[in-house]
């Protein structure tokens, strides 16, 4: 265990996702007053930090990953007072906000992008601009990730302009020297505004070589621009300029399809570059032939085999991973893992328990800690995210029909996490009096106020999950092997820190499993159990998405 990594080993960061979560001003998205007024529940759940999407002016064609302005609040979410508000009463609640940096690309709004467009050379040198190969085709073969190619024409020149992700997101040019200066005066920005933590969208990408390149293998251009070895220079430069004058500030990045190796040299703590790293492997073992708009049962196998390559492999080489079943970009983990909704208040805790005792931060996402589910839309048109747009227009495109792509989209939706978040009974979920910009999940069958008048309530147990990360230094610092990985639909593993163990057993599926505790663990005690009349014993028979961990 690393010394930095010991300062934040037992933290736990919350999500919120601005636009969803408290409406004050009722104009049915959510704003900052909003958040203000819900400290109280988040310090009452007992976490140490709080992740805002975007918060910055944005054309919202990304909902806020389109960053006009880094360095102001867009009006619908509040004023800058506002967050200087939040910052403070949420530092009296012992709760740092981190704030989500979008540094892969800017909104074409940006003011960088317009004088770009409008000739000037200094900003155009801001973006990555490519003549068009002689065919007229486009500079490189490489795929928006939202769909199409990833150039569109700049202005009315002969060139083009690469956007990774959607036409309106201008991927930054990190090889020049001002644009890193420029980035580096937004995070001294918002440090100054006493912000303790960052998460840094699409990380992984931002190192482009100089000459662009067709995929040498035919696919959409991913390892051209993925982990390139620049990236962890450009990081360590970040932290030396950065972050070196302001210890205990933490980083998380998001990496796109990265591997163990890199996510370990982004995160070890002698290397400098990022505290933590949120990876997508885990998520994606229900994407046929790794397609995410395809529509099969997960593959419990694969998620097993992915959580101890991950666990292990950075346990053993030093990195630190942010572990998250849910977030904005990602339909809830329930309805993809937990096969009968007759065990979706077992299956969520279960679920819970495999990251908060796991090694590394655990992420806890707006409404996870109820149980919120999935929403059952009726039609395209309630969908708004421009990715769920595109996907099922190209599979409408692909000759598939439009009952088979909506079910699709339904299940893969971003919008699916992204619904307002579920106060109580009342109109609009309690989350605004006014129609929400995004329709309501069922807020009649799971809402706040009845989770905690419930005495088995899934909030009571994330409280004790992230108490227990904070009482038990074995669940913080200890390292991590692999368990039990011949037992049907168990995912196990065990930790340690020096004379202190902690076995985990949790079990996916229905069917009774069971498990013989090792001999050294059979004097130990029972820490935390998902079902009420768990008793410690010598060996288990797993019920349906049962959580067992004992201490010894
Ligand atoms: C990842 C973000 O989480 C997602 O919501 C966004 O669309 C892309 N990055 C592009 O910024």
């Amino acid at each position: 265990m690393k010394e930095t990594q010991s300062t934040f080993a037992n933290k736990v960061v919350y999500q919120a996702y601005p636009k969803s979560f408290k409406d004050t001003n009722g104009d049915g998205i959510g704003d900052l007053r909003g958040i203000i007024e819900k400290l109280p529940y988040l310090a009452k759940l007992g976490i140490d930090y709080l992740w805002l999407n975007p918060i910055f002016p944005s054309p919202q064609r990304d909902n806020g990953y389109d960053i006009s302005d880094y360095c102001a609040i867009d009006p619908v979410f509040g004023t800058m007072a506002d967050f200087e508000e939040l910052v403070a009463k949420a530092a009296e609640h012992h709760i740092s906000i981190m704030m989500d940096m979008v540094f892969n690309h800017t909104s074409t709004a940006h003011i960088w992008f317009q004088k770009a467009l409008a000739g000037d050379k200094k900003y155009q040198d801001y973006y990555i601009l490519r003549p068009k190969k002689a065919d007229g085709s486009a500079p490189t073969s490489w795929e928006s990730k939202f769909g199409g190619s990833a150039w569109a024409p700049f202005g009315n020149t002969d060139l083009d302009y690469l956007h990774l992700y959607d036409i309106s997101q201008a991927d930054l040019n990190w090889r020049n020297p001002e644009v890193i200066a420029e980035l580096n005066k937004v995070l001294g920005f918002w440090l100054d505004k006493g912000a303790k933590a960052f998460r840094f969208d699409v990380i992984n990408v931002v190192g482009k070589d100089q000459k662009l390149l067709d995929d040498p293998h035919g696919g959409n251009g991913k390892p051209m621009y993925t982990d390139r070895p620049i990236v962890h220079e450009y990081l360590q430069n970040m932290y030396r300029d950065v972050f070196a004058k302001h210890p205990g500030v933490i980083t998380v990045g998001e990496l796109s399809s990265t591997t163990v190796e890199n996510a370990i040299a982004y995160t070890a703590a002698d290397r400098h570059e990022l505290s933590m790293a949120f990876s997508f492997h885990h998520l994606k073992v229900d994407y046929e032939n790794g397609n995410k708009w395809t529509k099969i049962p997960y593959d419990f196998e694969k998620l097993r085999h992915i959580l101890h390559e991950w666990g292990k492999g950075l346990s053993d080489g030093g990195g630190w991973p942010a572990w998250f079943w849910n977030n904005h970009d990602q339909p809830r983990a329930i309805n993809r893992f937990i096969k009968n909704p007759q065990y979706y208040h077992l299956g969520a805790a279960m679920l819970a328990a495999a990251i908060h005792l796991n090694r590394g931060t655990p992420y806890i996402y707006m409404g996870e800690e109820i149980g919120m589910t999935d929403p059952d839309f009726k039609s395209m048109a309630d969908y708004v995210d421009v990715e769920s747009q595109n996907a099922y227009q190209e599979l409408l495109d692909k000759g598939v029909s439009a009952d088979e792509a909506f079910a699709i989209v339904k299940s893969k939706s971003r919008d699916n996490a992204r619904i307002p978040m579920q106060w109580n009974t009342e109109k609009y979920a309690g989350f605004s009096d006014h129609k929400p910009w995004l329709a309501n999940g069922d807020f009649q069958q799971i809402n706040v106020a009845k989770d905690l008048a419930d005495p088995q309530g899934l909030f009571q147990f994330y409280q004790r999950l992230i108490a227990l990360r904070k009482q038990e230094p074995v669940i913080a610092l200890g390292d991590y092997q692999p368990m039990f990985a011949d037992l049907a639909e168990v995912y196990a593993f065990k930790r340690q820190l020096q004379d202190q163990y902690l076995l985990v057993i949790t079990h996916f599926g229905e069917k009774a499993v069971t498990v013989d505790l090792p001999k050294e663990a059979q004097s130990g005690s029972l820490l935390l159990a998902n079902y009420s009349d768990s008793r410690m014993a010598d060996k288990f028979v797993l019920r349906p998405y049962e959580v067992i961990a004992v201490k010894y």
